[in-house]
């Protein structure tokens, strides 16, 4: 497979390693720097771009791929406002579109107990929840987009609560996702259920960059040539 990777900080590079490793070649290593290489032409010696950048920049970036007919895996988190648009961009070009707001196995696993734990607890108002999330210090949103799915699927799995809100929660509807940036932090996230009596709190743990991109590869070897909108329960086949 043939590579084009959008963003070449610390995922770009991590996923190129698993990428090589993986037997696949990189077409296309785009920065700041050399965005103006990112051409229609230069995309479509590739069969997909994995994408990586940061928040301002990942819609013009996605679009300009899709646009030009690859197929696009996205990282990017804290820009959720566009990627609908994306996913209908993707459809009418007939390519494929995958965005995740995390690409390791383990937090997908996560996200599915997450999911179970809160249909349980729909019926246990004692439990006050919360969310909290560690990342490194050069982190540029907040509260993390994982953060953000695991507050989502909250709220589609219970009826007792109403949205989430940033560091503190007003009113009963509301629980909170609190957000820390310590130095070297590569990802951890905990959901809480406390009551006077006890507490039950499920926790993911990061210990490097490789499941995040390791999960990135897999979901660009699913995609390439196929033509779609895609989740990463799709790729893992849970
Ligand atoms: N979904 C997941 O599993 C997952 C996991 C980890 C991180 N992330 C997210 O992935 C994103 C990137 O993280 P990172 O740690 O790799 O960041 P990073 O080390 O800061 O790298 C960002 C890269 O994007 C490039 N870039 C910035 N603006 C650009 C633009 N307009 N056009 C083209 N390239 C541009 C930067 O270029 P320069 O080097 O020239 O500045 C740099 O190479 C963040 O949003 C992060 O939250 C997601």
């Amino acid at each position: 497979m043939k590579i084009a990777l959008i963003g070449y900080g610390k995922m770009g590079q991590a996923i190129e390693q698993i990428a090589l490793q993986r037997g696949h070649e990189v077409v296309l290593r785009i920065r700041t720097a050399n965005k103006h290489e990112m051409t229609p032409e230069n995309l479509s010696k590739a069969d997909v771009a994995i994408e990586f950048t940061k928040p301002e920049a990942a819609r013009e970036n996605v679009m300009h791929c899709l646009n030009a007919g690859v197929a696009v895996v996205c990282g990017t988190t804290g820009w959720n406002e566009h990627v609908d648009e994306a996913k209908a961009k993707a459809l009418t070009k007939n390519t494929a579109f995958l965005q995740a707001s995390n690409f390791s196995i383990g937090v997908n696993i996560f996200f599915e107990v997450n999911k179970r734990l809160a249909a349980l607890m729909e019926d246990q108002p004692d439990y006050e929840i919360s969310i909290e999330e560690t990342h490194h210090t050069q982190k540029k949103d907040a509260p993390s987009g994982t953060a953000i799915t695991l507050a989502e699927q909250i709220l589609d799995n219970m009826t007792r609560k109403k949205r989430w809100e940033k560091e503190q929660a007003s009113g009963s509807e509301a629980f909170p996702i609190i957000a820390h940036r310590i130095e070297n932090v590569p990802g951890t996230h905990n959901v809480k259920y406390s009551s006077g009596i006890d507490d039950i709190e499920i926790i993911h743990t990061a210990h490097n960059r490789e499941g995040f991109a390791r999960g990135a590869v897999l979901a660009a070897e699913f995609v390439a040539g196929k033509s779609g909108v895609f989740q990463m329960k799709d790729v893992l086949g849970i």
